[in-house]
């Protein structure tokens, strides 16, 4: 017999106060990290908006670190007395010199459903990044976050989300009774032209409430089927953006019909792993029966995207392989696998809005060739698409 000796609990008496302090520790140490993440990047409220150097804001405007210089002798300095340039202004300029990229007239808001089955194969990182990385080049963008973990709340709202946003800022009475009041859920956040729906858990509710009224096909009360009220919902607001990137969560469920029912293009991120093939393998198989159902639903881009890439054997094998089977609609530039991206994760950024590296200056220099070719790639074919819509030759 082994000697009596203090044993650690094995199971709790009441799992329901057992897990119910669980998620009151667990959010109050999270809540303490965003609150220092507040304190140290913002009035203590909110973020401060992102702002750059002139060395960076003299190559976004398009011109030299002279020319900027001479030309805009009155920006706002930093305490060392450099000038530091806000997005706002750096648009303003590229304005006025006619070196702003936009969405050429008639060519319509392209609405992007980055969607998958599986957790963790960088949907919302990649969804970010993108977004960061388009509002940098001059577009403007909305970003809904349908997935109720709420992480895309966390990264690009720089919120958290089960502090600072209720009930009334979702979208669930929105979608549930009222779609065209959608635009009062949109926000602005840290980095300009980046707007945002948030997400908490509470959105859960609107996942359940748009099944509920599914299945007592009271979905025509208002002659919107249940899921197409987000796609309802955005029409009046789509054109002041040239880009909506919807992040959807890891299910088939009510709310990510909702995002392909209102998305004209999709994106589809998956790792070079065996496993993630075949939960592909059968997101598709659904992909084709919701087309099925929902044959007026007309898709202008659709791309596979290699994320979390390792230069190793297995992956390259796996990488391959994929390319071998999906060949056009896989990106042919690949988000790698990049430290510098998980530590801008961990402080609720992106790479495109840290104010310097967390790590090394050479992985955050390769996080962002990374992401800046997969963006890059993805920008030239849907510039060649809007071209087409608008009637301009190439
Ligand atoms: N390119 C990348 N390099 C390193 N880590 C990544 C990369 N993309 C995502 N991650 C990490 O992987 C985890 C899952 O990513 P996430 O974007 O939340 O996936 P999903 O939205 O598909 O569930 C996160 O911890 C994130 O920081
Ligand atoms: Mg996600």
């Amino acid at each position: 017999m082994s000697p009596v000796r203090e044993m650690k609990a094995l199971g709790p008496e009441d799992p329901k106060d057992h897990f119910a302090n669980l998620a009151i520790e667990g959010s109050d140490a999270l809540d303490e990290i965003r609150n220092e993440l507040i304190r140290t990047h913002g009035d203590g409220k909110n973020r401060t908006e992102k702002t750059w150097g002139i060395q960076e804001a003299a190559v976004m405007v398009g011109r030299s670190v002279p020319w900027l210089r001479e030309n805009d002798p009155d920006a706002p300095k930093n305490e060392v007395g450099h000038g530091r340039w806000t997005l706002g202004r750096i648009n303003e300029i590229r304005d006025k010199i006619g070196t702003r990229v936009t969405r050429p007239a008639g060519a319509e808001t392209l609405i992007i459903a980055f969607s998958k089955l599986k957790g963790g194969v960088g949907n919302t990182t990649s969804c970010a990044h993108l977004a960061h990385f388009l509002a940098k080049m001059g577009f403007r963008v909305l970003v809904i976050d349908f997935d109720p973990q709420g992480s895309m709340t966390q990264l690009v709202g720089g919120v958290n989300p089960d502090a600072s946003i209720d009930m009334e800022d979702l979208p669930n009475e929105a979608l549930l009774n009222d779609p065209k009041s959608l635009q009062y859920t949109i926000r602005k956040t840290y980095f300009h032209n980046v707007h945002l729906i948030p997400a908490n858990q509470m959105l859960q509710d609107l996942e359940l409430g748009l099944n509920q009224q599914f299945m007592n096909e009271n979905d025509d009360e208002f002659g919107v089927p249940f899921h197409k009220r987000l796609k309802e919902g955005l029409e009046p607001i789509k054109d002041n953006y040239d880009m909506v990137l919807i992040d959807c969560p890891p299910s088939q469920g009510s709310l990510t019909m909702n995002a392909l029912g209102a998305a004209n293009a999709l994106i589809n991120p998956i790792r070079p792993m065996l496993l993630d093939r075949a939960s592909y393998v059968m997101y598709t198989r659904s992909l084709s029966s919701f087309y099925e159902f929902n044959p007026d639903i007309q898709i202008k881009y659709h791309r596979l995207l290699i994320s979390q890439f390792k230069n190793v054997k297995d992956p390259i094998m796996q990488g391959k392989a994929i390319r071998k089977l999906y060949g056009d609609l896989v990106l042919s530039n690949t988000i790698m696998d990049s430290q510098e991206i998980k530590n801008a994760s961990g402080r609720l950024e992106t790479v495109y809005s840290l104010d310097r590296p967390v790590g090394g200056r050479d992985s955050y220099k390769r996080a962002l060739h990374s992401l800046d070719s997969v963006f890059n790639e993805m920008v030239d074919e849907i510039f060649y698409l809007w071209n087409m819509e608008a009637g301009n030759d190439e």
